[in-house]
Order: structure tokens, then sequence, then C-alpha cells
């Protein structure tokens, strides 16, 4: 958990300013109370019902955080042969882990078929035909759920909304129908549907309106996936999901049709559980100009997000308004225009929040910038479980 002793920021029993002093600037800082504690919450909700949550790799990968997600019975969502890869070397079982996404290559789908993993989500007809010859042309029985596109458009950012007739994923309802009725395959087995409807979402509606429109193809199928999505309030409010509200208006009746349940989470776990923490190196006009940039954390930049910015250090010298950049040369590469905080100073420690999700994930080597090192915290304990990439690897590790 992050919280304040004193004026200073603390990931658990230890406060950021020394870890930062010791592992470098910038740096993402986890807690591990945090990530079990969000965990909680959506089992919370499952609680009862034949359930599996498969943690959404892309949201962040680090093997011992994953580690951390196998020890609270965690499976893996992954769309990708480096995830799957990444998820088996990390402890994940192969049936535990779901292999989903839009443009499988043959030969991740064989890797895939290989090692015998729970599931892999269908998204669409061509996919399904290359599927059923790999799986003949190896002789095994493969489980696959299709991806089904149920055209909803839930309240989010435009740019993560992924359930739209008009975005590329998932399979549309009438051909998934006719899958159904005329799909005859000796080696896949339809076992079930999958829907992902968008990220941050805060409400159960648009994932029952979703499962409405799939309605008549659930006796199909034992198992349904309902994605991910559920949302952060990355303004530090207390904006929450509806968990119970998904529980007793989707759970409950999707558990009376099917054996079992999947959600896919990403963000909700591991976004408020994490921090990047930089430098300020220099002030000017209204700028504050750090050390992290887009390439280190590039959500701002990317689709304009908000994320809170605090200093991490609080020593009463009141506050300003300021605008708050990194050193990569793009217009973009600010965190934020008008951040009221506390009066930076060079040398200051500027903690940007909730950067737990989709921040070390998408991390660049732009403008040959080595990424951030990572740090999970445990009570006193902190460790290293990333060192900082360092020049020699971003300029000529691949260079011939
Ligand atoms: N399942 C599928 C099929 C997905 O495409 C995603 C995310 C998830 C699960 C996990 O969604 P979550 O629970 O994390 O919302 N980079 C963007 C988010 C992209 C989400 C992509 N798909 C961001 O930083 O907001």
């Amino acid at each position: 958990m992050f919280e304040w002793k004193q004026g200073q920021l603390f990931c658990e029993g230890v406060a950021v300013e020394k870890i930062a002093r010791k592992y470098g600037t910038p740096v993402y800082i986890y807690s591990k109370d945090a990530i079990v504690k969000q965990i909680s919450h959506i089992k919370e909700a499952f609680e009862g019902f034949n359930y599996l949550i498969t943690y959404s790799l892309k949201a962040n990968g680090n093997p011992y955080l994953l580690k951390l997600m196998i020890n609270e019975g965690l499976g893996a969502d992954t769309v990708s042969m480096g995830e799957v890869k990444l998820a088996l070397k990390s402890g994940f079982r192969p049936n535990t882990i779901v292999f989903a996404g839009v443009g499988k290559r043959e030969d991740e789908l064989e890797f895939a078929i290989e090692n015998g993993i729970k599931l892999i989500n269908v998204e669409s007809e061509e996919e399904l035909n290359l599927l059923d010859s790999i799986a003949a042309r190896k002789g095994k029985r493969v489980d696959i759920a299709l991806r089904v596109n149920p055209d909803v458009r839930p309240d989010t950012i435009e740019k993560i909304s992924t359930a739209r007739k008009d975005s590329k994923f998932g399979i549309e309802t009438e051909s998934v129908e006719r899958i159904f009725k005329n799909f005859k395959s000796k080696y896949l087995n339809i076992r079930g549907l999958h829907i992902h409807i968008g990220s941050q979402i805060f409400d159960w509606k648009p994932y029952k309106e979703a499962i409405e429109r799939v309605e008549h193809l659930i006796d199909e199928v034992e198992i349904f996936d309902i994605g991910g999505g559920f949302g952060v309030d990355y303004h530090g409010g207390n904006r929450e999901f509806d968990f119970q509200g998904l529980r007793e208006n989707v759970l409950k009746p999707l558990s009376e049709k099917v054996g079992e349940i999947i959600t896919e989470p990403g963000r909700f776990i591991v976004a408020p559980s994490g921090v990047l923490v930089t430098r300020v190196l220099y002030r000017k006009r209204n700028f504050v100009i750090v050390d992290a940039g887009m390439n280190d954390f590039s959500r701002p930049a990317y689709y304009g997000a908000f994320h809170r910015i605090l200093n991490v250090h609080l020593r009463g010298k009141g506050k300003e308004i300021f605008a708050i950049g990194g050193p990569v040369c793009e217009s973009t590469d600010v965190f934020g225009k008008e951040f009221e905080i506390e009066r930076p100073e060079r040398g200051d420690l500027l903690a940007i929040m909730d950067t737990g999700a989709y921040g070390m994930s998408m991390a660049s080597n732009y403008n040959a910038r080595p990424r951030p090192a990572e740090v999970l915290c445990d009570g006193e304990t902190v460790k290293l479980i990333r060192r900082r990439e360092n020049l020699d690897e971003v300029i000529w590790k691949n260079v011939p």
C-alpha cells in the first residue's frame, strides 16, 4: 500500500525516497499488499462460483509479480508466444493459461497446442480453419473458445474500447451462429465463448448487455469468459467498480448456465499497486522537467490519460500549478499540463501514481533511453525485481 507517514510517501514499510536513493530513478515501485488486496476484491465477487481469474499479462509481465499471482491461485491470460512462454516459465500450469489475440501466427498456435494450454480463444473463421488443420496435423485435440464481438459501446476511453462492430476484435454474432451450426471437427472442441468489451469500466451493465447479445449461444458451451476491463480511479477518489452488482446481476445468472466462468483482469490488479518515481531535473517557466519520459511511461502521451503526480516528500513549501514533462523530444512527452503540486525543486522526487498497469509493459527505448528498474515492497523488505537496462543493451545488443 502507498501511504503518507510524517509527510513522506511510503510503500508499505519503506520510504519511497529511500528506495529511489538506492535504486536510482526512474524506478517502478510495486506493493505486494496492494496487489493481494486488489485480487481479493475480485475473488469476493466470484466466491462460490466455479471460476478462474486469468491475470492479463499484458498489464505487467514482471516474473516476480507473476509468481505472486500464481500464489494467489490465478491463471494467465496471454496474447503472444512470448507471453505464453513467460507464463510457463514463471510457473503457471498449462491448464490455467488462456491464449487470446487477434493475430496469432501459425507458429504461435503450434506452440500453444504443443504445450497443452487450457483454451485458445479464436478470433476469426480463418483462424479457426488454420487451427483445425494444425491440430489435425499434430493429431491433438484442442479446447477452444470463440471470441464474440457483441457490438457494445461501454462508456470508456475510445482508444481502449474493443467490442464495437467497427473494431478488429472478435467474430460477429452471426458468424458464430454459423460456426456452431456448420463447423465440424475431430480435433477442435468449442468449449467456450469469450467476450472482452473494453477497459476502464465501472458498471456491470455493459457486461450484462454484452452477454445478453450472445445469450442464445450460451447453451452450446461450458465455459464463459467475460474478459477483463474492471476500472480503477486514476483521480484517487472513491469511484469503484461495482463488484457486488456484477456478482448479483451477471455472475449469478451466468453460473446457472455454464460450468465455469473466466475473467481476465489486468489493470485492476496492478494499476493502483505501482508508482513510477522520477527525479526533478529542471524548472523553467511553469514547467518541471523530470527524468522519466514517455518511453518509461506512455499512457499520458498515448491516450491523454490522467495520472496523479505527487511530491514524495512534503516540506511545507506550499502548492503551485505546474506542467510536468519528461526529457524526450516530443511535445506529447508531458505527464500533465496543470498539476497543483507541492512546489518541486531540482533534485526532488515525484511519484506518478497508479502506474503499475501498462507502465513498464509498454515502456520502450525511444531516444535511446534504457528502461527503468522495478522493485517490489513487502513490508520492510524491498526487492529488485528487474534491474535497470544499461546503455550497451539499448544501443548495441542486437546490432550484428
Ligand atoms: N482481455 C483482453 C482480451 C484484453 O484485450 C485486455 C486488454 C484485457 C483482458 C485486460 O484488460 P484490463 O482488465 O487491463 O482493462 N494500454 C491500454 C489498455 C489496453 C488494454 C488492452 N486489452 C491502457 O494503458 O489503458
